[in-house]
C-alpha cells in the first residue's frame, strides 16, 4: 500500500517535472553525512530488490521541514507540497515555519534534531546563520537537503535542490533587452533596479544573471540608471520585503521621475518587490508605464500580469521543487545514489554542494493559462 503510494507521488512528481523542465541528472556525488561515495555505491548495488527510489519501510522515517516565513507566497506552497508528497510516501514529517526570525529558525532545526529526525529538508532564511544547528546534525548522522536557497560555510550540507538561480536572472535580462530592442533602437532608455535580501544566497545569482547581460548596455549608455544605484549592495532588499521595495521605489520616484521622465524598464529580482514597486509606480508616477519583470508567480503578481501592470514573471513550480526534494530523501534513507545534475556551481565557502537545479520557466500574460491553470497550480477564481 505505502509502496503503491509512493510510486503514485513519485510518478506524480516525475509528470510536473517533465512539465516544467525538471530535467534528469547525473547521479552521484553527496556528503551523505557517515556514508562515502563507496559506501553508497555499494549499498545501492545491494538494493536490487527494491523498485527505484521506493522506501523499504517509510512510516518509521521522520523528515523536519524547516520553512522561512508564512509571509511570502511561495513558502506556503513550498512546505504544503512538501508535506503533502512526503506524507503520500509514507514519511512523517515536523514542518516548520520561521517566521522570518533567524533565532526562531535555529531553534526549530535544534528542536527537531533532538527530537532525532532522520532527514533535515532547510530553507533558510539567512544562508550562514544556522551553522551551530548543521553541526549537531552532522554530530548525530542526519543528512541535510538545503532547500531552494543554499546553506552556506558548512559542511554539513549533503545536498542543494534548487532552480537554476543564474538563469532566472538571464530570462528577467533577457526579457528586457528584447522588449526595449536594445540592439536595434537608439536609446537611451531608464531602468532601475531592485534585487533580493543578501542573507539569502539566491539574490545575488538572480541579479548577476540579469545584469551580466544589461551592464554592458548600461556602460554604453543605452540604459541609464537616473538614481546611480547598480551595485547589489545598493539595490538589495532585506528580506525581500514588499514594504521595503516600495519605500525605496518611491524616493527613486520623487526624486528623479518627478519632472514625468519615464522609467523605461525595473528589474525587479521576484514578484515581493515587484509588487512594491508596482504599488510605488500607482501612487507615485504618471510617466509611461514600465516594463517590470518578477519571479515566481505569486497570485497578486499574476493578477497584476493579466492587468498589464507586470509585463512578465519567472514560474518556480513548487510541486516540481518539492517532488525533487523527496526522490532525495527517499534516495537517501534507501542508501542508493543520490540524483544530482551539478557538482560544480554551489559553492557555500567550506564546500561545492551536490546540486539539482529545476529548469525556471518564462511566464506571461500569454502563457500564464497554461502553465498556472491548466497546470492546476491556481484556480481560475484564484487569480479573479
Ligand atoms: C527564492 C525566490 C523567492 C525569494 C523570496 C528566494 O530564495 O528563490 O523564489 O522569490 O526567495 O521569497
Amino acid at each position: 500500500m505505502k509502496k503503491q503510494l509512493l510510486k503514485q507521488a513519485l510518478s506524480l512528481g516525475m509528470a510536473a517535472a517533465l512539465l516544467v523542465g525538471c530535467s534528469g541528472g547525473t547521479t552521484g556525488g553527496g556528503t551523505d553525512n557517515g556514508s562515502s561515495d563507496t559506501e553508497k555505491q555499494e549499498q545501492t548495488d545491494n538494493t536490487t530488490g527494491t523498485e527505484a527510489g521506493a522506501t523499504a519501510d517509510a512510516s518509521g522515517v521522520k523528515v523536519g521541514v524547516s520553512m522561512p516565513t508564512k509571509d511570502l507566497q511561495r513558502w506556503n506552497q513550498d512546505g504544503a507540497n512538501m508535506q503533502e508528497q512526503l506524507e503520500a510516501a509514507g514519511y512523517t514529517v515536523d514542518l516548520q515555519y520561521a517566521s522570518n526570525d533567524v533565532q526562531q529558525q535555529l531553534s526549530q532545526v535544534e528542536n527537531m534534531i533532538n527530537n532525532q529526525v532522520d532527514v533535515l529538508v532547510i530553507a533558510a532564511i539567512e544562508g550562514s546563520s544556522l551553522g551551530e544547528a548543521l553541526d549537531m546534525a552532522k554530530s548525530a548522522g542526519i543528512p541535510v537537503i538545503a532547500y531552494d536557497r543554499l546553506l552556506m560555510n558548512s559542511d554539513a550540507v549533503s545536498y542543494y535542490a534548487t532552480f537554476d538561480n543564474y538563469m532566472v536572472g538571464t530570462v528577467q535580462g533577457q526579457y528586457i533587452i528584447d522588449q526595449l530592442d536594445l540592439d536595434n533602437a537608439d536609446g537611451p532608455f531608464n531602468l532601475e533596479i531592485t534585487a533580493g535580501d543578501p542573507g539569502d544566497n539566491n539574490a545575488l545569482y538572480f541579479y548577476n544573471g540579469a545584469m551580466d547581460l544589461l551592464k554592458p548596455y548600461i556602460d554604453e549608455g543605452k540604459l541609464v540608471v537616473k538614481s546611480g544605484q547598480k551595485d547589489f549592495e545598493d539595490v538589495a532588499t532585506a528580506v525581500w520585503a514588499t514594504e521595503t521595495a516600495q519605500s525605496r521605489a518611491e524616493n527613486i520616484l520623487s526624486s528623479y521621475y518627478a519632472d514625468g521622465t519615464n522609467v523605461d524598464a525595473w528589474l525587479c529580482s521576484n514578484d515581493s518587490t515587484a509588487l512594491g514597486v508596482e504599488n510605488a509606480l500607482a501612487a507615485n508616477y504618471n510617466g509611461e508605464y514600465p516594463i517590470i519583470t518578477g519571479q515566481d508567480c505569486d497570485i497578486e503578481n499574476t493578477k497584476n500580469m493579466i492587468a498589464g501592470k507586470q509585463s512578465m514573471s519567472v514560474f518556480k513550480d513548487t510541486r516540481t521543487l518539492a517532488a525533487q526534494v523527496v526522490k532525495m530523501v527517499t534516495q537517501i534513507v534507501n542508501k542508493e545514489t543520490v540524483d544530482v545534475n551539478d557538482t560544480d556551481s554551489y559553492d557555500n565557502g567550506v564546500i561545492k554542494v551536490p546540486s539539482y537545479l529545476c529548469e525556471p520557466v518564462f511566464a506571461d500574460a500569454s502563457n500564464y493559462k497554461e502553465l498556472l491553470i491548466d497546470s492546476g497550480y491556481y484556480t481560475e477564481d484564484q487569480l479573479k
